[in-house]
Protein backbone atom coordinates (compact mmCIF):
# COMPACT_ATOMS: atom_id res chain seq x y z
CA UNK A 1 0.00 0.00 0.00
CA UNK A 2 1.64 3.28 -1.37
CA UNK A 3 -0.69 5.70 -0.25
CA UNK A 4 -1.39 4.71 3.78
CA UNK A 5 -0.28 8.04 4.56
CA UNK A 6 -1.93 9.72 2.03
CA UNK A 7 -5.48 11.05 2.68
CA UNK A 8 -7.11 10.51 -0.05
CA UNK A 9 -10.52 11.74 1.36
CA UNK A 10 -9.53 14.87 0.69
CA UNK A 11 -9.63 14.11 -3.14
CA UNK A 12 -12.63 13.18 -5.38
CA UNK A 13 -13.03 12.86 -9.79
CA UNK A 14 -13.95 16.94 -9.41
CA UNK A 15 -10.08 17.45 -8.20
CA UNK A 16 -8.15 18.95 -10.61
CA UNK A 17 -4.61 16.76 -11.30
CA UNK A 18 -1.61 17.78 -13.50
CA UNK A 19 1.20 15.41 -14.75
CA UNK A 20 4.18 16.89 -14.76
CA UNK A 21 6.50 14.69 -16.75
CA UNK A 22 10.12 14.44 -18.14
CA UNK A 23 12.26 12.29 -19.88
CA UNK A 24 12.02 8.88 -17.38
CA UNK A 25 8.44 8.26 -18.11
CA UNK A 26 9.53 7.61 -21.29
CA UNK A 27 12.64 5.56 -20.01
CA UNK A 28 10.85 2.21 -19.77
CA UNK A 29 9.78 2.64 -23.61
CA UNK A 30 13.27 2.46 -24.54
CA UNK A 31 13.90 6.39 -25.03
CA UNK A 32 17.38 7.75 -23.74
CA UNK A 33 17.13 10.38 -20.96
CA UNK A 34 19.36 12.85 -20.59
CA UNK A 35 20.94 13.64 -17.26
CA UNK A 36 21.15 9.35 -16.36
CA UNK A 37 24.69 8.06 -16.64
CA UNK A 38 23.85 6.59 -20.14
CA UNK A 39 21.79 9.71 -20.78
CA UNK A 40 22.49 11.91 -23.90
CA UNK A 41 24.06 14.39 -21.97
CA UNK A 42 26.82 12.17 -20.73
CA UNK A 43 27.78 11.73 -24.34
CA UNK A 44 27.38 14.43 -25.86
CA UNK A 45 27.73 18.18 -25.71
CA UNK A 46 23.99 20.17 -24.88
CA UNK A 47 25.24 23.07 -26.58
CA UNK A 48 26.67 21.51 -29.69
CA UNK A 49 23.17 19.72 -30.49
CA UNK A 50 20.70 21.98 -28.48
CA UNK A 51 21.60 25.43 -28.90
CA UNK A 52 21.13 27.95 -31.59
CA UNK A 53 24.79 28.30 -31.80
CA UNK A 54 25.33 24.47 -32.23
CA UNK A 55 22.70 25.13 -34.88
CA UNK A 56 24.65 27.21 -36.69
CA UNK A 57 27.93 26.09 -36.24
CA UNK A 58 26.99 21.98 -37.88
CA UNK A 59 23.45 22.19 -39.15
CA UNK A 60 23.89 18.60 -40.28
CA UNK A 61 25.07 17.51 -36.84
CA UNK A 62 22.40 18.57 -34.96
CA UNK A 63 19.74 17.47 -37.88
CA UNK A 64 21.07 14.31 -38.07
CA UNK A 65 21.13 14.00 -33.99
CA UNK A 66 17.38 14.94 -34.01
CA UNK A 67 16.95 12.67 -36.91
CA UNK A 68 18.56 9.23 -34.65
CA UNK A 69 16.46 10.18 -31.97
CA UNK A 70 12.89 10.47 -33.97
CA UNK A 71 13.61 7.27 -35.26
CA UNK A 72 14.15 5.73 -32.09
CA UNK A 73 11.01 7.27 -30.77
CA UNK A 74 9.00 5.92 -33.78
CA UNK A 75 9.86 2.66 -33.15
CA UNK A 76 9.43 3.00 -29.40
CA UNK A 77 6.00 2.58 -28.29
CA UNK A 78 4.11 4.22 -25.41
CA UNK A 79 4.42 2.57 -22.00
CA UNK A 80 2.74 1.36 -18.26
CA UNK A 81 3.05 4.53 -17.12
CA UNK A 82 1.77 6.79 -19.96
CA UNK A 83 -1.15 3.99 -20.35
CA UNK A 84 -1.93 4.91 -16.67
CA UNK A 85 -2.10 8.73 -17.43
CA UNK A 86 -5.08 8.07 -19.63
CA UNK A 87 -6.78 5.48 -16.89
CA UNK A 88 -6.41 8.39 -14.36
CA UNK A 89 -7.82 10.82 -16.91
CA UNK A 90 -11.29 8.71 -17.37
CA UNK A 91 -11.14 9.07 -13.13
CA UNK A 92 -10.22 12.62 -12.74
CA UNK A 93 -12.09 14.69 -15.31
CA UNK A 94 -10.28 18.02 -14.47
CA UNK A 95 -6.82 16.46 -15.39
CA UNK A 96 -3.81 17.86 -17.53
CA UNK A 97 -0.57 16.69 -18.65
CA UNK A 98 2.42 19.40 -18.43
CA UNK A 99 5.59 17.54 -20.17
CA UNK A 100 9.11 18.65 -20.97
CA UNK A 101 9.44 15.40 -23.66
CA UNK A 102 9.59 16.10 -27.60
CA UNK A 103 8.81 12.38 -27.85
CA UNK A 104 5.16 12.65 -28.47
CA UNK A 105 4.51 9.37 -26.37
CA UNK A 106 1.59 10.95 -24.37
CA UNK A 107 -0.29 11.69 -26.96
CA UNK A 108 0.28 8.53 -28.59
CA UNK A 109 -1.01 6.72 -25.17
CA UNK A 110 -4.77 8.79 -25.52
CA UNK A 111 -3.24 11.21 -22.73
CA UNK A 112 -5.66 14.64 -23.01
CA UNK A 113 -5.17 18.23 -22.52
CA UNK A 114 -1.34 18.14 -23.18
CA UNK A 115 1.09 20.84 -22.59
CA UNK A 116 4.28 20.42 -24.76
CA UNK A 117 6.75 22.75 -23.32
CA UNK A 118 10.24 22.19 -24.90
CA UNK A 119 8.16 21.61 -28.15
CA UNK A 120 7.67 18.24 -29.99
CA UNK A 121 10.45 16.35 -32.09
CA UNK A 122 8.16 15.80 -35.04
CA UNK A 123 7.34 19.05 -35.86
CA UNK A 124 9.64 21.77 -38.06
CA UNK A 125 9.77 25.17 -38.01
CA UNK A 126 11.45 27.74 -39.83
CA UNK A 127 14.22 29.49 -37.55
CA UNK A 128 13.78 32.94 -39.18
CA UNK A 129 10.53 33.42 -39.37
CA UNK A 130 8.88 30.55 -37.19
CA UNK A 131 6.85 29.08 -39.57
CA UNK A 132 5.72 25.75 -39.09
CA UNK A 133 6.84 23.01 -42.40
CA UNK A 134 5.97 19.82 -42.90
CA UNK A 135 9.04 17.81 -43.88
CA UNK A 136 8.89 14.44 -45.54
CA UNK A 137 10.98 11.62 -43.64
CA UNK A 138 13.70 11.60 -46.14
CA UNK A 139 14.03 15.24 -46.24
CA UNK A 140 14.48 15.59 -42.57
CA UNK A 141 18.21 14.59 -42.30
CA UNK A 142 19.21 17.08 -44.56
CA UNK A 143 19.30 21.39 -44.39
CA UNK A 144 16.15 22.76 -45.64
CA UNK A 145 15.26 26.55 -46.09
CA UNK A 146 11.87 28.04 -45.94
CA UNK A 147 10.46 30.19 -48.51
CA UNK A 148 12.37 33.42 -46.46
CA UNK A 149 15.91 32.01 -46.56
CA UNK A 150 15.59 30.64 -42.84
CA UNK A 151 16.80 27.39 -42.18
CA UNK A 152 14.62 24.51 -40.97
CA UNK A 153 14.89 23.43 -38.11
CA UNK A 154 13.41 21.34 -35.73
CA UNK A 155 10.08 22.43 -33.51
CA UNK A 156 11.63 22.08 -30.15
CA UNK A 157 13.05 24.62 -27.58
CA UNK A 158 17.16 24.69 -27.45
CA UNK A 159 18.80 26.64 -24.48
CA UNK A 160 19.23 29.53 -24.01
CA UNK A 161 15.61 29.94 -26.00
CA UNK A 162 12.53 31.02 -24.44
CA UNK A 163 9.20 28.27 -23.64
CA UNK A 164 6.03 28.99 -26.02
CA UNK A 165 5.03 32.23 -23.46
CA UNK A 166 1.36 31.66 -23.47
CA UNK A 167 1.87 27.85 -22.65
CA UNK A 168 4.06 28.41 -19.37
CA UNK A 169 2.30 31.25 -18.38
CA UNK A 170 -1.18 28.85 -18.24
CA UNK A 171 1.23 25.66 -16.69
CA UNK A 172 1.33 27.94 -13.94
CA UNK A 173 -1.91 29.02 -13.86
CA UNK A 174 -2.63 25.40 -13.99
CA UNK A 175 -0.17 24.35 -11.07
CA UNK A 176 -1.46 27.10 -8.50
CA UNK A 177 -4.97 25.87 -8.58
CA UNK A 178 -4.92 22.46 -8.77
CA UNK A 179 -5.26 19.71 -6.15
CA UNK A 180 -2.68 17.24 -6.75
CA UNK A 181 -0.18 17.39 -9.02
CA UNK A 182 2.18 14.03 -9.94
CA UNK A 183 5.98 14.90 -10.57
CA UNK A 184 7.32 11.80 -12.64
CA UNK A 185 10.77 11.10 -14.10
CA UNK A 186 12.17 14.57 -14.21
CA UNK A 187 15.54 15.61 -12.53
CA UNK A 188 13.83 18.91 -12.39
CA UNK A 189 16.96 21.13 -12.76
CA UNK A 190 15.92 22.70 -16.13
CA UNK A 191 14.17 25.71 -15.45
CA UNK A 192 11.33 27.24 -15.77
CA UNK A 193 9.54 23.82 -16.20
CA UNK A 194 11.23 22.96 -12.78
CA UNK A 195 9.47 25.52 -10.77
CA UNK A 196 6.69 24.32 -11.42
CA UNK A 197 6.24 21.62 -8.58
CA UNK A 198 7.91 24.28 -6.44
CA UNK A 199 4.79 26.40 -7.65
CA UNK A 200 2.05 23.54 -6.90
CA UNK A 201 3.45 22.90 -3.79
CA UNK A 202 3.67 27.04 -2.05
CA UNK A 203 -0.20 26.85 -3.60
CA UNK A 204 -1.32 24.06 -1.16
CA UNK A 205 -1.15 21.20 -3.68
CA UNK A 206 -0.52 17.73 -2.44
CA UNK A 207 2.48 16.80 -4.75
CA UNK A 208 3.31 12.84 -5.09
CA UNK A 209 6.92 12.52 -6.94
CA UNK A 210 7.75 9.39 -8.78
CA UNK A 211 11.41 8.79 -10.03
CA UNK A 212 13.98 6.14 -8.68
CA UNK A 213 16.45 8.98 -7.98
CA UNK A 214 16.48 11.62 -5.33
CA UNK A 215 16.26 15.24 -6.84
CA UNK A 216 16.05 18.97 -5.64
CA UNK A 217 12.18 18.72 -5.40
CA UNK A 218 12.01 15.42 -2.92
CA UNK A 219 12.83 17.52 0.22
CA UNK A 220 9.17 19.21 -0.73
CA UNK A 221 7.23 16.77 -1.94
CA UNK A 222 4.27 15.44 -0.09
CA UNK A 223 5.35 11.79 -1.15
CA UNK A 224 8.38 10.77 -2.60
CA UNK A 225 8.18 7.49 -4.27
CA UNK A 226 11.91 6.12 -5.29
CA UNK A 227 10.38 3.76 -8.31
CA UNK A 228 10.43 3.27 -11.78
CA UNK A 229 7.32 5.29 -13.37
CA UNK A 230 6.21 2.32 -15.05
CA UNK A 231 5.75 0.15 -11.86
CA UNK A 232 4.80 3.09 -9.67
CA UNK A 233 2.30 4.85 -11.29
CA UNK A 234 -0.47 2.10 -12.26
CA UNK A 235 -0.04 0.69 -8.40
CA UNK A 236 -1.23 4.25 -7.62
CA UNK A 237 -4.12 4.36 -10.10
CA UNK A 238 -5.19 1.02 -8.96
CA UNK A 239 -5.07 2.46 -5.17
CA UNK A 240 -7.27 5.77 -6.43
CA UNK A 241 -9.90 4.35 -8.15
CA UNK A 242 -10.32 1.74 -5.42
CA UNK A 243 -10.73 4.57 -3.00
CA UNK A 244 -12.95 6.89 -5.27
CA UNK A 245 -15.67 4.56 -6.60
P1 LIG B 1 16.69 14.24 -17.19
O1 LIG B 1 17.46 13.30 -18.06
O2 LIG B 1 17.39 15.41 -16.64
O3 LIG B 1 16.11 13.44 -15.93
C1 LIG B 1 15.48 12.20 -16.10
C2 LIG B 1 15.03 11.74 -14.72
O4 LIG B 1 14.27 10.55 -14.91
C3 LIG B 1 16.15 11.43 -13.76
O5 LIG B 1 15.94 12.14 -12.55
C4 LIG B 1 16.05 9.92 -13.55
O6 LIG B 1 16.37 9.52 -12.21
C5 LIG B 1 14.59 9.67 -13.84
N1 LIG B 1 14.27 8.32 -14.34
C6 LIG B 1 15.05 7.46 -15.02
N2 LIG B 1 14.38 6.34 -15.29
C7 LIG B 1 13.14 6.48 -14.77
C8 LIG B 1 11.98 5.65 -14.72
N3 LIG B 1 11.94 4.44 -15.27
N4 LIG B 1 10.88 6.13 -14.09
C9 LIG B 1 10.89 7.36 -13.52
N5 LIG B 1 11.95 8.17 -13.54
C10 LIG B 1 13.06 7.75 -14.16
O7 LIG B 1 15.37 14.64 -18.01
P2 LIG B 1 14.39 15.90 -17.78
O8 LIG B 1 14.21 16.20 -16.35
O9 LIG B 1 13.20 15.64 -18.62
O10 LIG B 1 15.56 19.95 -22.49
O11 LIG B 1 15.25 17.05 -18.45
C11 LIG B 1 14.69 18.31 -18.60
C12 LIG B 1 15.15 18.93 -19.88
O12 LIG B 1 16.58 18.89 -19.96
C13 LIG B 1 14.73 18.18 -21.13
O13 LIG B 1 13.45 18.55 -21.56
C14 LIG B 1 15.78 18.59 -22.14
C15 LIG B 1 16.99 18.40 -21.26
O14 LIG B 1 18.13 19.05 -21.65
C16 LIG B 1 15.93 20.43 -23.67
O15 LIG B 1 16.43 19.73 -24.53
C17 LIG B 1 15.67 21.89 -23.81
Amino acid sequence: MMLENMRLDRFTRDSRVVFFTGAGISAESGIATFRDPDGHWSKYDPMKLASQAGFQEDPELVLGWYADRREAIRKAKPNAAHISISNFQKLFRHSIVITQNVDGLHERAGNKSIYELHGNIHRHKCNGCGKQVELSNKKMRMLNYCECGGKIRPDVVWFGESLPLQMINEAFETVSSCDLMFTIGTSAQIYPAAQLPFEAKSKGAYVIEINPEPTPFSPKADLSIHDDAGSALPKFYEEIHAQLN
